[in-house]
């Protein structure tokens, strides 16, 4: 009677567990039906703890017969969850495909925004062109300098009391050479001069734009990282009229017609005579304001003529070639421009100020 039972029991199991794994619709739904085909609390496990109340020939003649439907129900159970995970693969695929042509409507999708430029390097490229426009070539030249091309060259022995105009930052003291990140953009000029000199092109009319860099406590005019454009002119006959006449033409072409520049006696070891180029501060408008420190002007850059230290130095003879020099802050010509009370804001990536340029 038990054996019958067990028999017909494990008929009705087999028969009803492959009609529930055939006609499970999904891998998560087939994981269901092996837990109550096969699971521990499964009928086919309860029929397998019945066993121990059999005779010896029974108990081995229903174990093998439960062991038979097991196998095959497992076996049913990996074939058919194979083809559930490929039929869902396959929809996953289609579901996830990407329709490159697809038209977003801009009501759905706002076009991306483009960036732009940074207000220095805008200043720097008008520059240019205004400098090309007058004849001048650019030049660049290295951020990282010898002590002679940033300062010995220039006229400034090691001594020199003009080094404290500059709070230099060093890379490498001492032997074989000193290098430091130049000051100014000066020593490009002792580049091309040498350059000049060595390939026999000499006169020079080139301007120099390029970051430089002091150990200067940031303030409203000041940054430890800045940018300057420096001018060099080599020729027969230059005089200081020259000069002047070239600062007040891109005076007048970059900040507009009737702009006011002023030069005033100065000192630079590498030009002699030496002046500094100050225009009014458009903030205030010559008042007197925090950004001009309350002088009504703002310094822009030294000039002057190249000193005949420097001609032989690099190499030229100062009685055959007279030149003058400029060298301007960018960063102050972006900030007097668009009247930027701090030029600290240059650096701080704030889109809404950046925007606006
Ligand atoms: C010089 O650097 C000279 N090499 C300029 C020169 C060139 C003179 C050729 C004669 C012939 P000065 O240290 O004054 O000079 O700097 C020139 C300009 O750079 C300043 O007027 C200012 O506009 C800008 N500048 C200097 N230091 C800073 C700073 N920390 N942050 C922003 N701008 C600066």
């Amino acid at each position: 009677m038990v054996t019958d039972n067990v028999d017909l029991d494990i008929e009705a199991i087999a028969t009803d567990g492959e009609r529930a794994i055939a006609s499970a619709a999904s891998t998560d739904a087939l994981g269901q039906v092996e837990t109550e085909l096969l699971g521990k609390r499964s009928t086919l496990t309860r029929a397998h703890r019945t066993l121990g109340s059999l005779g010896p020939e029974e108990r081995k003649e229903a174990g093998r017969r439960i062991n038979e439907v097991r196998e095959r129900l497992v076996g049913q159970v990996a074939a058919r969850r194979t083809e559930l995970a490929e039929a869902e693969r396959a929809q996953a695929l289609q579901a996830d495909r990407l329709d490159l042509t697809e038209v977003i409507p801009d009501t759905v999708l706002a076009p991306p925004s483009r960036g732009h430029l940074h207000l220095v390097t805008q200043a720097r490229a008008e520059l240019e062109d205004v400098f090309v426009g007058m004849g001048f070539t650019v030049a660049e030249g290295p951020e990282a300098e010898s002590d002679w091309y940033n300062f010995e060259a220039l006229n400034i022995p090691p001594s020199h009391p003009s080094r404290d105009m500059y709070d230099t930052m060093y890379l490498e003291v001492g032997e074989p050479e000193t290098v430091l990140l130049r000051t100014h953009t000066s020593p490009v000029q002792i580049h091309l001069m040498v350059a000049a000199v060595r390939d026999g092109t000499l006169p020079i009319h080139a301007v120099m734009p390029g970051k430089c860099f002091r150990l200067d406590t940031p303030d409203a005019t000041h940054l430890p990282v800045f940018n300057q454009i420096e001018g060099l002119v080599v020729d027969r006959d230059i005089t200081f009229g020259d000069l002047a006449g070239t600062i007040q033409i891109f005076t007048e072409a970059y900040f507009g017609p009737g702009m006011q520049s002023r030069l005033r006696p100065a000192y630079f070891p590498f030009t002699e005579p030496s002046a500094e180029f100050e225009i009014t501060c458009t903030i205030c408008l010559g008042e007197g304001c925090r950004t001009c420190s309350h002088t009504g002007w703002i310094e822009l850059g030294g000039c002057g003529m190249v000193d005949p230290a420097v001609f032989i130095a690099v190499g030229i003879d100062p009685s055959q070639w007279s030149g003058f020099a400029f060298g301007f802050g960018i960063d102050r010509l972006a900030q007097m421009r668009h009247e930027v009370p701090d030029m600290r804001s240059f650096v701080e990536n704030d889109i809404r100020f950046l925007s606006q340029f």
